[in-house]
């Protein structure tokens, strides 16, 4: 695939930055380097960093280790970190994926921003799904502004008027989006899952118009059901198109800001020179933790982990269901999200989320997310997103009590 043609004008023919494609040599043997401008580690503070986990266990990162934490390193990331990322992808994806095709980015937001700023020219398009997730919108909006909104339903985003959209824009000779911006499973705000005959479909979709597709994962992990999982879209990429985001947010510490993208190494390096750039590289501190986490604990352990923290979730989700049928109106349709975070609720079109919030929120005393927030065109005024993340399950029932009370307020 001919990247260069599809990159945004800003990001064309970028030269790498000379001082850090000079890395490579310092892997020779016996070699003397008088080019670094690197620090002495002699100068550095730290002496080891102890740190304990609620796994019971611990590390200590010391000696060339945590020199190697405190210094400078490389833009795609510590290849330490890179190596136990491809056998990560290997252990939960089953993808078979090379060095190469990694960079360590601080959260999966990054590498929205890097997509945007590396594909989207002002007059760019983009598909996406209405509603999306904001922090993507915010992202993509730094650079244009023209989305190519596709309707979600409880199997995702609907990938046959995605297709009649792109059909009948080829016909009539306008612009085809840049790249398709999925979040394929617990989908935020939408709670639901792409299928996977629309995952398929996608690919096909992709290949047929000739796209980029950006499979945004964050909550894969995050799973409320035992069923299993459904493939990855970089599984199923047979052109190289998937551009694959993998964060670590919501399964390890979102703090920390590390996440990483996958994918074509052509991409990739496009990445890597943003990268150098902008801010050199993921923190090697923070890299040096998770790697030093994922060797000490074992992928399998690090599952089950996530698996149990995963049950929390799941008895607020269970929570949030039975508040929704007990306290809102019959009117009010959810999907019973799978995976994720969240709880999309449509009501009556007569009701304006944003205006129940401002009238309501106070007095009552409960606080969701208006649909427009998640809008590409300012739409979705009727929808509201609840999180049933960060509450307990005492706290959700009243919270939902609170907002069934809303509806019939705005409903009078
Ligand atoms: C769909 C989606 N993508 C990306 C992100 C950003 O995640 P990170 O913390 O990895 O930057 C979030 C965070 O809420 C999200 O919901």
């Amino acid at each position: 695939m001919n990247i260069q043609s599809r990159l945004a004008t800003r990001a064309r023919g970028k030269a790498p930055a000379t001082i850090r494609e000079l890395f490579k040599y310092l892997k020779i043997d016996g070699m003397i380097s008088l080019g670094g401008g690197y620090p002495n580690p002699d100068t550095f503070v730290f002496d080891k960093i102890n740190i304990e986990f609620k796994n019971g266990r611990s590390v200590t990162i010391e000696k060339d280790q945590v020199v190697r934490a405190a210094q400078y390193g490389p833009s795609d990331g510590h290849a330490g970190l890179i190596n136990q990322l491809v056998k990560w992808q290997e252990f939960k994806d089953g993808a078979a994926l090379d060095v190469s095709q990694f960079v360590v980015l601080n959260g999966s937001q990054e590498g929205l921003f890097i997509m945007a700023y590396l594909f989207l020219d002002v007059d760019d398009f983009i598909a996406v799904s209405e509603p999306t997730f904001p922090g993507a919108l915010s992202a993509f909006q730094s650079f244009c502004k023209n989305f190519i909104p596709v309707p979600l339903d409880s199997n995702g985003m609907n990938m046959e008027i995605l297709e009649r959209k792109l059909s009948e824009r080829k016909s009539n000779g306008e612009r085809l989006p840049k790249f398709i911006y999925v979040i394929p499973n617990g989908h935020n705000p939408g709670g639901v899952a792409l299928s996977q005959q629309r995952r398929e479909h996608l690919i096909r979709i992709a290949n047929e118009f000739d796209l980029l597709v950006l499979e945004d994962d964050p909550y894969q992990l995050v799973k409320l059901e035992d069923t299993p999982a459904l493939q990855t879209l970089q599984s199923l990429d047979t052109e190289n198109r998937v551009i694959r985001l993998d964060s670590f947010s919501k399964i390890f510490a979102p703090g920390l800001r590390i996440g990483y993208a996958s994918g074509p190494p052509e991409i990739i390096r496009q990445f890597v020179l943003f990268k150098q750039a902008s801010n050199l590289h993921t923190s090697m501190f923070i890299q040096e933790v998770l790697l030093q986490f994922l060797v000490e604990t074992g992928f399998s352990e690090f599952q089950r982990h996530i698996r149990g923290n995963c049950q929390l979730y799941r008895t607020n989700r269970d929570a949030m269901v039975s508040a929704a049928q007990k306290y809102l109106p019959k009117e009010v349709t959810f999907n019973i999200p799978g995976e994720g975070m969240f709880i999309w609720f449509q009501m009556p079109e007569k009701c304006n989320a944003q205006r129940m919030i401002d009238e309501y929120a106070g007095d009552l005393k409960v606080l969701l997310v208006p649909g427009s927030a998640f809008s590409t065109q300012n739409g979705l005024q009727n929808c509201m997103r609840a999180s049933f993340s960060l509450v307990t399950p005492e706290q959700i029932m009243e919270g939902m009590r609170r907002f069934g009370e809303m509806i019939i307020l705005e409903l009078r």
